[in-house]
């Protein structure tokens, strides 16, 4: 049967369109079914319309609590049964009650090598540290902000001459080629988390989740 993903959005979606594009060649391994946005202006919303795929808005703002709009969210997501929710620079926290719901089926992408720097600006921050390298982890979602299981990291080394702005691109274009492939492996059936343990295919996933190798 053909596996399905819910896309959670808040921006301009260039994640949610990589796994799209991934999804229209046949090599993520199912369809988006869905993409929800909390904030009705996000740039993700308008490239999910044009592929004539399925949009909802929940705007946080007509909410009283985080409580309530994950209720919602949970339950818009629940009527589609997805196999994968895949959160592409959705800003808002999930409380722990969303995030047991979907537990091993919630994955997030994030700018930075894991566990360096979970939270905002993270570019600055490596900047700041003089790192050499930077770069981006998909991992499964816990109650633990940006600290739940990597499963992929692609490292980019920083330039001499780099600001946030140039670092940040050019992290973004290994973000999109980790984000489709950690979703294959999930909708394949090749990640395994047990007992606090990831596996792909038998074999232990490094803390740092498997290093991506540009092909
Ligand atoms: C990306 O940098 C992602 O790592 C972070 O939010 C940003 C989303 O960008 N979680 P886009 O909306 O996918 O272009």
């Amino acid at each position: 049967m053909n596996k399905r993903i819910a896309v959670l959005l808040s921006g301009r979606g260039s994640n949610f369109q990589s796994i799209l594009a991934a999804s229209q060649s046949g090599t993520l391994g199912g369809q988006v079914g869905i993409v929800i946005s909390n904030r009705p202006g996000a740039g993700g919303l308008d490239i999910a319309r044009e592929a004539a795929i399925q949009t909802a808005l929940i705007d946080h703002q007509s909410y009283e609590s985080r409580e309530a709009f994950d209720a919602d969210l949970a339950s818009v997501l629940e009527s589609q049964s997805p196999d994968l929710v895949v959160l592409a620079g959705f800003m808002r926290i999930l409380t722990p009650g969303f995030v047991s719901r979907f537990a091993g089926r919630l994955m997030n992408i994030h700018p930075s090598l894991l566990p360096l720097y979970p939270g905002l600006h993270t570019h600055q921050r490596a900047l700041d540290a003089g790192d050499s390298h930077a770069g981006a982890t998909v991992h499964y979602v816990t109650g633990e902000l940006d600290g739940g299981p990597p499963i992929l990291q692609a490292k980019v080394a920083v330039q001499p001459d780099d600001d946030e702005e140039s670092l940040a691109a050019r992290v973004l274009q290994v973000e999109h080629q980790i984000y489709p492939t950690a979703i294959n492996w999930h909708l394949s059936g090749r990640l395994q988390f047990e007992q606090g343990r990831l596996h792909l295919d038998d074999k232990l996933v490094p803390p740092t989740g498997q290093q991506w190798e540009p092909s």
